[in-house]
């Protein structure tokens, strides 16, 4: 057989090799045969010693159009398999846009977190900083630093969570007054801060008690700070919480990191004064404690008591907001039943 015959049978023979590929490898094994390096044209080129001098030039010609034939129908079969492919890709991942979506829960914010975030935008409008301090605190800034040496008897009125001989769940937040009095620079103006937070007490658990709750602490030191600029500021907070039509009335206290210590009560929103089971028939709800800060508590953070002072403040945020929200139960706040925390979805901002 020629050259010229072989080059025909190759050309029907590699067109339908090409035709009969069905995937992408097939095809590239087709390729190799055909047009490789070591494939069928190859061969022939190589064999061109045995055709006729005045031949070769058109064997070679014929090898170059089948060349490039070949390569046409390998490009145009390898287009329409991987049309092929996407067209499959695309009908098995088709997406029914009818199919109803997944619906996502939304949450509500704990309604002690809807007071809590008011009164810090509240007072973040007033100037004061927001800190945080530590749940696991030590003996020294939980109590030492706040006038409560080791044997205070005041200790008692806080049953205490320790860990070990120094650390504790702390019982208040009054901690933090200590820690942002050590770093504070007078130098760059007066200190205002709050500090919300969890506190823990022992306790037994009922409808008014939880061993563990949120406080948020107050503390404001400058010079010249004076009572009625404690008593203006509760006034202030007492209005914005409960409304502006509360009275406001302070009775002496003590607590040892005041002098002097007061606890605020609001007229009964309930019964506006008049007397009703939730003000215990007084008239008055108890809120807060407070006072001025007792000079050894700034002494104890290296800050002279006799140019500075100032005022400080704990409120219970779960107090307010049993009471704001009429809550009789203090341990709903913490057993996570999103039936009672649905309720608070329309008080998110
Ligand atoms: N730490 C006090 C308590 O937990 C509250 C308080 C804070 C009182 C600041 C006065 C000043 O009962």
């Amino acid at each position: 057989m020629d050259l010229f015959d072989k080059l025909k049978e190759l050309r029907q023979k590699g067109l339908e090799e090409i035709k009969k590929a069905s995937d992408e490898k097939k095809l590239n094994d087709v390729r190799v045969e055909l047009v490789g390096k070591k494939g069928e044209l190859t061969k022939i080129l190589h064999s061109m010693r045995e055709v006729a001098p005045e031949d070769r030039r058109k064997v070679g010609q014929k090898v170059n159009e089948l060349r490039d034939l070949f390569n046409n129908q390998l490009d145009e079969s390898k287009k329409k398999l991987v049309a092929v492919l996407i067209a499959k890709k695309m009908e098995e991942e088709r997406v029914d846009v009818t199919l109803p979506g997944r619906k996502q829960a939304v949450g509500s914010k704990h309604p002690i977190y809807v007071i809590l975030d008011d009164l810090e935008k509240y007072f973040i409008g007033m100037g004061y900083k927001v800190v945080q301090g530590p749940e696991i605190e030590t003996d020294h800034y939980c109590f030492e630093m706040m006038n409560l040496p080791k044997d205070h008897p005041a200790r008692d009125m806080q049953a205490t969570f320790y860990i070990d001989g120094e650390d504790l769940l702390r019982t208040q937040t009054s901690g933090d007054q200590a820690r942002v009095l050590e770093k504070h620079d007078f130098s760059k103006g007066p200190l205002k801060m709050v500090g919300p937070g969890k506190v823990y007490r022992r306790d037994d658990d009922d409808a008014t008690h939880s061993h563990q709750f949120m406080q948020m602490e107050g503390l404001v030191v400058d010079k010249n700070v004076t009572m009625s600029d404690l008593k203006g500021t509760l006034e202030l907070i007492a209005k914005h919480v409960f409304g502006q039509d509360r009275e406001t009335r302070l009775r002496p206290s003590y607590f040892p990191f005041t002098e002097p210590s007061v606890e605020m009560d609001v007229s009964c929103f309930n019964c506006d004064g008049k007397g009703c089971p939730i003000c215990k028939y007084t008239g008055w709800i108890e809120v807060l404690g407070a006072g001025m800060v007792h000079p050894n508590v700034l002494e104890n953070a290296g800050i002279d008591s006799k140019t500075y002072g100032g005022f400080a403040f704990g409120l219970g945020l779960d107090r307010f907001a049993i009471l704001k929200y009429g809550i009789d139960d203090i341990r709903d706040f913490y057993t996570n039943d999103v039936r009672f925390l649905r309720q608070f979805r329309k008080e998110e901002d």
